[in-house]
């Protein structure tokens, strides 16, 4: 495989992170139901998502690129990382998921409850308490178990460390062991018997920077 760099996002990402989030989470039963790769209207909410992040100035997307490929493909995993804020979110980015016209060809019912229960759990979990916060983590199927995983969480882990703040994140059945593996301890587990899937809410205290982020 060709040499992989990594550099932070910026606006002119949108198309490309959108793409990275759609082909990693295709198996993901709750993406099939809310973000169905069928659906013109549910790739528009993906933009609004991941593209509107691309320019709040918390959130960090770090990406890795294979400048072998071209175009957005050339992206093949990104973080969307936010770092530690003393401001409290804008009103207007609270409860997005209940304010989202979600497209008809779509479980928007699903989609705002499950969006919704994210965000009241971070709060429930993390209170004021500044943290950094990875939101999405997501490498393209033909890149899994390369290390790109390792090498995102990573980045945001270090600065937790030097920061000596915890981190904090909800995760994916797929995403439930690595977190493990490098220090998370599950808060919490819900069940969305819809999707009949489990999200785990999870968190890893601060470590002496100099000890790295081994498992
Ligand atoms: C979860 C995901 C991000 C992992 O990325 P990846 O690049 O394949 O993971 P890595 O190759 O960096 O693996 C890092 C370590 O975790 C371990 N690991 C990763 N997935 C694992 C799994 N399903 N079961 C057991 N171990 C796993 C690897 O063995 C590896 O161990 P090592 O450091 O000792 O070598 C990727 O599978 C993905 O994008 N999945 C779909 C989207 C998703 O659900 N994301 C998580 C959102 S919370």
């Amino acid at each position: 495989m060709a040499a992989l760099k990594f550099r932070e996002g910026t606006e002119a990402d949108a198309d490309a992170v959108c793409n990275v989030f759609s082909d990693s989470f295709s198996e993901d039963s709750i993406n099939k139901r809310v973000f169905p790769a069928t659906s013109a209207g549910a790739r528009a909410s993906i933009k609004d998502w991941l593209g509107g992040g691309l320019k709040d100035p918390h959130s960090r997307y770090l990406l890795a690129v294979n400048d072998s490929q071209s175009g957005v493909d050339a992206v093949v995993a990104m973080a969307k990382w936010i770092a530690p804020s003393a401001e409290p979110k804008a009103p207007e980015a609270e409860n997005w998921a209940a304010k989202m016209a979600w497209p008809d060809d779509v479980d928007g019912a699903l989609g705002t409850d499950f969006f919704t229960m994210l965000e009241q759990k971070h709060k429930e979990h993390m209170g004021s308490r500044p943290h950094w916060y990875l939101e999405l983590l997501a490498v393209r199927k033909s890149y899994h178990g390369k290390g790109l995983g390792k090498h995102l969480l990573s980045w945001g882990l270090e600065r937790a460390d030097k920061d000596g703040l915890e981190t904090y994140l909800q995760a994916s059945p797929a995403g439930v062991p690595l977190y493990r593996k490098y220090g998370f301890e599950d808060i919490e587990t819900v069940h969305v018997s819809k999707a009949d899937y489990s999200e785990v809410f999870m968190k890893r205290q601060p470590r002496p920077s100099q000890q790295g982020v081994s498992s």
